[in-house]
């Protein structure tokens, strides 16, 4: 592995997300998040108890993040935004805050300073409090004309100098985990009910807002393009993601779940932004809960993507599940597919390497990069996150807390998994941004797990970024560094 293996203009970059390093929750005019709400009136629906008020202080020390990344010889940056601390109400009628736009031009300044592409996700799960309040988010499709509103802000404000946009990251995160697990924010989740679930109706809520999020996403691209891109000329995409799904044995009935398991993550937003409209599978499924694209929804979702940003992280196993009682009606059993990292108690993955809670299998990187070839017409993608956490120990000393030899070793497997998907299978990928940057905080998990390939001691209130293995791995690399395991 080393840089020189990847084609010419091949970017390396790492990545990070704003609730999660930025804090200063409530600095200099920032409007709450519903992840600020979420996290401080159900702390117990996070793992431990925490929130990202402080989180890793990235809204003062981001200097330090362009520094670090600069030091190890990373192309690209990318991050996200906080809506609400641009438009602390949600919309301009509301007011715009000019520290949070000084703030995104410093850094924006800092990275190309340094000679770092910033590449920018506009909306990472942060929906401003305001817009739950007042309809309910993504439930609505007046985020649709509020998110537009808010994209053209980005585009006049950053557009001059930021030429990799992602519109909306991992929709299904946002769908599933906030509208039918109900472990992230808004939190809700009918089926549990009992843990404390904040109402919702798991059967059709889902669906919704998936399907509101990729109207926002082809309505900003659309705006993108007819207003903006040939004077500024850049590119726009969205973050997806997915686990590659293998049947839990090979019988037809378990092959046929996992292609379910994929079209009910991955081909629920890959399929209308590029062909406009929902996989058949679930049309069938989920009926009259999907909602109809219009026709004119349909012409403008389709190809609504420069590039598709892929977030690739663990396989999973689906076994064929039917629905018995369908009084029970829920989005998590509509695919008829059950997921599972093991089978017969045996965690998926060759080096049996699975941490905390990924199911590494490398091998699942390649097949859904050329599984992507293959059904979406060969579209030019950068895979805008890959990584794996290891579990929070203070107790040991730093030097030993800085050896994270499995995170090495898992981005060399995906790296080389990476080129041969690009030489051998003839995939058009652009880039590779491992995640993340700097440890931080990890949703529901809190500051359990650690993500960062740069260190952070969470009782450090200076929050002094450390580079572990990984980083000075991904540094020599980078640097020219060959370095290939004997076959
Ligand atoms: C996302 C992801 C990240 C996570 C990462 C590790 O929404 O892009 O959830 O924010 O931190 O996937 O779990």
């Amino acid at each position: 592995i080393n840089r020189r293996g990847f084609p010419e203009g091949f970017i390396f970059g790492s990545a990070s997300a704003a609730y999660q390093i930025e804090g200063a929750y409530n600095e200099n005019g920032k409007g709450s998040t519903m992840w600020d709400y979420f996290t401080h009136t159900y702390p117990e629906k996070i793992l431990d108890g925490t929130n990202g008020d402080v989180a890793v202080d990235s809204y003062h020390l981001y200097k330090d993040d362009v520094q670090i990344a600069k030091e190890m010889g990373l192309d690209s940056y990318r991050f996200s935004i906080t809506w609400a601390r641009i438009l602390p109400g949600g919309t301009i009628s509301k007011g715009v805050n000019q520290d949070g736009i000084d703030y995104y031009n410093n850094l924006i300044n800092e990275l190309v300073d340094a000679g770092i592409e910033p590449f920018v996700t506009m909306f990472h799960l942060d929906t401003p409090q305001a817009l739950e309040d007042a309809y309910g988010g993504f439930l609505s499709s007046q985020m649709v004309a509020d998110f537009e509103e808010f994209a053209d802000l980005l585009f006049r404000e950053f557009g001059d100098r930021v030429k990799k946009w992602l519109t909306v990251n991992e929709p299904w995160c946002l769908s599933n985990l906030g509208y039918a697990a109900g472990i992230f924010a808004p939190g809700r989740c009918s089926e549990w009910v009992g843990r404390n679930c904040v109402g919702g109706d798991s059967a059709t809520e889902p669906y919704i807002v998936t399907h509101n999020q990729l109207l926002a996403h082809a309505t900003v691209v659309k705006l993108y393009r007819t207003k903006y891109q040939e004077s500024q000329k850049g590119e726009i995409g969205m973050a997806v993601n997915t686990f590659w799904f293998l049947p839990y044995y090979n019988t037809d009935e378990h092959l046929k779940a996992a292609d379910r398991a994929l079209d009910f993550m991955f081909g629920w937003v890959m399929d209308p932004i590029t062909f406009g409209r929902y996989p058949e599978s679930m049309r069938t499924r989920a009926g009259s809960r999907l909602p109809n694209f219009t026709k004119e929804e349909a012409d403008m979702l389709k190809g609504s993507y420069d590039f598709l940003g892929l977030n690739y992280y663990s396989g999973m196993y689906a076994k064929d599940n039917p629905i018995i009682n369908s009084s029970k009606l829920s989005f998590t059993t509509d695919s008829g597919a059950k997921t599972t990292g093991l089978r017969d108690g045996v965690p998926l993955g060759d080096q049996g390497c699975s941490l905390s809670r990924y199911y590494t299998y490398p091998k699942g990187f390649r097949e859904i990069l050329r599984h992507i070839k293959d059904k979406y017409n060969n579209p030019a993608i950068y895979v805008t996150e890959n990584g794996i956490d290891e579990i929070r120990n203070d107790s040991l000393p730093l030097s030993e807390a800085l050896r994270d030899v499995k995170r090495k070793e898992y981005f060399y497997d995906h790296l080389c998994c990476l080129r041969e998907a690009i030489e051998k299978d003839g995939v058009n990928v652009k880039g590779y941004f491992a995640w993340a940057l700097t440890d931080n905080f990890e949703w529901a998990s809190g500051y359990l797990v650690r993500f960062g390939i740069y260190y952070i001691d969470f009782n450090d209130k200076l929050f002094r970024r450390f580079p572990k293995y990984s980083a000075l791995w991904l540094k020599s690399i980078l640097r020219g560094r060959i370095d290939e395991k004997p076959a």
